[in-house]
């Protein structure tokens, strides 16, 4: 959720700690700050509150520079948002330290430290880590990497840790115990991030640490010892991102930038995956061929806006493969005892692939029988990818808005894919898969034909921007859609938003309905659709306003309390639930912009949620 940069050069490293926590600010933007070994062999800091930009300027007022340094941006777990609790955290001098995670054991840890004497200026649990560190240090004689070798042994909980000291001024040290950290190899000079995005102005090559490994980094190298202290050797790795793909352009947000990509991210994730007639098994890994003929039953677990793509996906697996399906959040899935039923496919999605919640639930699965695990992930290097048996990668590319839009559509594409592959396992003929492949190979087209409907979907914006709550309706596969929209325009413009099955209205949310309360209707002509409509009779009768984004075969005709806009004409079944999200996106967005939020960084939000 925070962000972690570090670099050692024989220059200033400031600018590489300051551009490349504006890079990963999308993680965490309450605070920030850098901390640096001087030209006079002592640890200097600036910190802020509020985003990098804030740190930025206290830097120009007040510059600092040295050759060893760490930085990091904050989304606040202990402690509210303030310089105080803003990273790095020093003892005494010796030791400064960013951390990304919780420390469980920090009130243990805390009272044992201040009998020993260590005063402590933040609320934060990542100071007791500080000292920690330094208290070994005092022991060891200065030697960083081994006291941050034995240090990580007390601690517990999900970290990724990075540390200097004065005292051992040639290296900076890191840490990983469930929140990813990867080191970066210049010429001459070497960093380490929680992600790639930071360091790619600087270098493409990279290592990612495996769990427990720590990490030294030094001008004239790096070296990783994995959690028993030996030298690890861990692949190094060039990566194909650009600097420029986590660029904004020419658009005012990254959100915006990020819907009006999603034809070519959809068209990406399906480019060598389908002939003009098939899915190509293989694109699921070398073991899908092997596993998934065998698949019974699936179990779907995500978070967020990816749990959504998995109810999508039941639909997918339910009617196409007729196979039972269940789909669940992580938090709860992680913390019940599920039954197993033989040969059942563990499937986690998750765009970041780093999402705490959904990858203990990957880790559990795997002790609890299935006959495979497969990740829908979004991000090659995570630790979801590492650790499932099975992969479809989406290609979306890096998605920066914390609102999640391109990852969410191309989610569902790859579950298209997974659902035809398990449908012709059972028994879907090969007429039948040709058809729906070619529905699917046109998503991108109809994408970019739906994405003109910006203007008209502005000029509703207006008439949801000074509401204080909205009701999102769908039936059968569109009504997660529906979550969806709800989802989005919550999180980005803060109105306050609720979806549900249309058919549920009048158990309970039709005593909501009036005229300040804007109701939208996802509509697609499918089975539900007279029923919906009668749901929607009700509304009306209440004097709710209505929008509705409908099929052009519907009948829905605007008049007084309700608007229509109709969609371009597509396929039920695969198609629908992609086409309709796009309008849904892009009214959360001008919706968010008319009310004047920080579309790309809601507050309180960070985009992976490396916590639990
Ligand atoms: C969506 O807009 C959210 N920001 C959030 O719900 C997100 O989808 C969720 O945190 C899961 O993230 P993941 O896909 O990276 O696991």
């Amino acid at each position: 959720m925070c962000g972690i940069v570090g670099a050692v050069a024989p220059r200033d490293v400031t600018p590489i700690l300051v551009e490349g926590l504006r890079r990963l600010e999308y993680r965490g933007y309450d605070s920030a700050g850098v901390a640096l070994i001087t030209a006079d062999g002592v640890l200097d800091r600036r910190r802020a509150q509020g985003k990098v930009q804030q740190l930025a300027d206290n830097i120009a007022a007040q510059p600092i520079s040295g050759h060893r340094g760490i930085s990091h941006t904050r989304w606040a777990t202990h402690g509210v948002p303030s310089e105080r609790n803003a990273h790095p955290h020093f003892s005494e001098g010796q030791v400064a330290l960013v951390h990304n995670g919780i420390i469980e054991n920090h009130d243990e840890l805390r009272a044992e430290l201040r009998g020993k004497g260590y005063l402590f200026s933040s609320e934060t649990d990542t100071e007791v880590v500080a000292h920690l560190i330094n208290d070994t240090l005092k022991l060891n004689g200065g030697d960083l990497l081994a006291s941050v070798q034995t240090a990580v042994k007390r601690l517990h909980g999900a970290y990724a840790i990075v540390v200097v000291s004065p005292l051992d001024p040639d290296r900076i040290v890191a840490a990983r115990a469930g929140c990813p950290v990867v080191v970066g190899h210049g010429d001459g000079e070497n960093y380490v991030a929680s992600d790639v995005q930071a360091l790619l102005p600087v270098t493409r090559r990279f290592q990612f640490l495996e769990e427990g490994d720590v990490a030294e980094i030094r001008e004239s190298g790096i070296r990783i010892f994995d959690a028993k202290g030996a030298v690890a050797e861990r692949p190094l790795r060039e990566s194909s991102l650009s600097a420029e793909s986590v660029e904004r352009g020419d658009y005012a947000h990254y959100m915006l930038k990020e819907i009006f990509e999603q034809p070519r991210a959809i068209a990406d994730t399906l480019a060598e995956r389908i002939t003009g007639k098939r899915v190509l098994e293989a694109a699921l890994g070398p073991k899908a061929e092997l596993l998934l003929p065998r698949v019974k039953s699936v179990h779907i677990v995500a978070c967020g806006t990816s749990y959504h793509a998995g109810l999508i996906a039941r639909y997918y697996i339910e009617q196409g493969a007729k196979l039972p399906c269940t789909v669940e959040v992580a938090s709860e899935y992680r913390y019940r005892d599920p039954v197993v039923p033989p040969n059942t496919l563990f499937v986690a999605i998750s765009q970041s692939g780093e999402t705490a919640d959904t990858l203990a639930a990957l880790r559990e699965a795997r002790k609890l029988g299935y006959l495979a695990t497969c990740a829908i992930c979004n991000v090659p290097e995570s630790s979801l990818v590492r650790e499932a048996d099975l992969t479809l990668m989406t290609r979306a590319g890096p998605e920066i808005g914390v609102a999640s839009t391109k990852a969410f559509t191309t989610q569902l594409a790859a579950l298209s894919l997974l659902g035809l592959v398990l449908a012709r396992h059972n028994g879907m003929d090969a007429s039948t898969e040709a058809l729906f492949v070619r529905q699917i190979a046109h998503v991108p087209e109809l994408v970019e034909r739906t994405l003109k409907l910006e203007p008209q979907i502005k000029q509703w914006a207006q008439q949801f921007a000074d509401k204080r709550h909205a009701l999102f309706l769908g039936r059968g596969p569109t009504y997660p859609v529906a979550l969806e929209g709800a989802l989005k325009l919550k999180e980005i413009s803060y109105i306050h938003a609720e979806a549900y099955p249309a058919g549920e209205l009048k158990h309970g949310p039709l005593a909501l309905v009036d005229a300040d309360m804007p109701v939208v209707a996802v509509a697609p002509n499918n089975a539900l659709l007279e029923k919906l409509k009668s749901n929607l009779q009700e509304v009306r009768a209440r004097g709710g306003k209505l929008f509705v984004f409908a099929d052009p075969d519907t009948g829905f005709q605007a008049e007084d309390g309700v608007e229509v806009l109709l969609m371009p004409e597509h396929i039920e079944a695969i198609q629908s639930p992609l086409i309709y999200t796009i309008p849904l996106q892009l009214l959360a967005y001008h919706v968010a912009v008319l009310r004047g939020t920080d579309v790309d960084q809601p507050r309180n939000l960070a985009k992976s949620v490396t916590v639990e």
